[in-house]
């Protein structure tokens, strides 16, 4: 039986409770002869309280050994006053570029039976289904000189740098462009052209590895203020959705609110093939962050971080039969009307994190 090596990194606020559940579904697969070896470690603020650093190097050493990590969520009031490199988010940062996780997929996807559960209307996010392909580890993020100086006169000046290469460009579109193959075959590239030499970069390359090399694919060119309009205006005109490191970042919260709540989106990144295997480093973190307001009440939706372990179980290891089941279960669970808080109507009752996990294993154990 081939096992696959997963770290797991519950992180801070509700990462631990909403790894908790995904915990469940990995003792689930397992019971049927997927075999998974889990580790776990710390990162963010738990890491910064037991070790003083974001993440710890014994950690980055598991994380680089492991075929995937699953992250939970890093941050919260309590770290606010902490170096700034040793600020929770330095070690999902550190994750991102040591690992070489330059593609992130954050799909959209607005479930049948949460159509009204968007502050959007039902017919523009009902049936939704858009891909983010954002660039996870260059631009703004990481591009050097980023600092904040004091001046002689006293006063203070920041500076943070966007910077992109043509390489850099390129394989963020090929993932774009392939990703769209086995969709509607429709990418839409994203950027500030207008404004920005990164963004007239980032539209040249584009185009040319569209016309080398997916000529069949459509493609169009969006600024990224116009994306943000159009997402709300009428989202469903998207497919892929490919854009830089800053402009995902937002973008992709935008598309969240469209499926109906910020706990339902989950995301996986990828680094580049391994030459040799073939493998892809990854992990898969849901997008919602840790919700310092929420954590330990047991009001956070688990549905965001049980979908990474999906995408987990697709993109890493290859189970797509696993994967396609999962789904079906989660899709099941919201049809019979079980809802968390976040997205429960005002006067309905809501389910706990717990008790949505436990829906979740309920309705795999009626599925198989
Ligand atoms: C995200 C988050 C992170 C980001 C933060 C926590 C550093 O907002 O993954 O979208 O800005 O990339
Ligand atoms: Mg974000």
């Amino acid at each position: 039986m081939a096992t696959h090596k997963l770290l797991l990194l519950p992180g801070d606020g509700i990462g631990p409770e909403v790894m908790k559940e995904v915990e469940k579904l990995i003792g689930w697969f397992a019971k049927r002869g997927v075999g998974f070896e889990t580790e776990k470690d710390l990162v963010g603020g738990a890491a910064y309280d037991a070790h003083k650093v974001a993440i710890s190097e014994d950690a980055m050493k598991r994380a680089q050994a492991a075929d995937a990590v699953l992250f939970g969520a890093v941050g919260g009031p309590k770290w606010d006053g902490v170096p700034y490199a040793a600020r929770p988010e330095a070690g999902l940062l550190r994750l991102r570029k040591d690992l070489g996780l330059f593609a992130n997929l954050r799909p959209a996807i607005c479930y049948p039976a949460l159509a009204d559960s968007s502050t959007l209307k039902r017919e523009v996010v009902e049936g939704l289904d858009i891909l983010i392909v954002r660039e996870l580890t260059g631009g703004v993020y990481f591009g050097e000189p980023k600092e904040l100086v004091t001046l002689e006169d006293g006063s203070q000046r920041a500076v943070d740098t966007q910077l992109y290469t043509t390489g850099e460009i390129e394989r963020i579109a090929r993932v774009a462009f392939d990703l769209a193959k086995k969709r509607r075959n429709k990418v839409s590239s994203a950027e500030k052209s207008n404004v920005m030499k990164t963004g007239v970069l980032w539209r040249q390359v584009v185009s040319r590895v569209h016309k080398a090399e997916f000529a069949d694919a459509q493609l169009e060119h969006v600024l990224a203020d116009n994306a943000a309009m159009q997402l709300v205006k009428n989202p469903k005109q998207f497919d892929v959705l490919v854009t830089d490191n800053l402009f995902g970042d937002i973008l992709s919260d935008i598309a969240a609110m469209l499926t109906g709540s910020l706990g339902m989106l989950p995301s996986a990144a990828l680094g580049a093939e391994d030459a040799v295997t073939g493998k892809r480093k990854a992990m898969y973190e849901p997008v919602h962050g840790s919700a310092p307001d929420i954590t330990g009440k047991g009001l956070a939706n688990p549905l965001a971080m049980i979908g990474s372990f999906g995408m987990a179980l697709r993109y890493s290891f290859g189970l797509t039969e696993e994967a396609d089941l999962l789904e079906k279960a989660v899709t099941n669970v919201l049809a019979s009307g079980t809802r968390t808080k976040d997205l429960a109507a005002a006067g309905t009752n809501a389910v706990s994190t717990t008790d949505m996990g436990d829906a979740i294993v309920k309705e795999l154990n009626a599925l198989s």
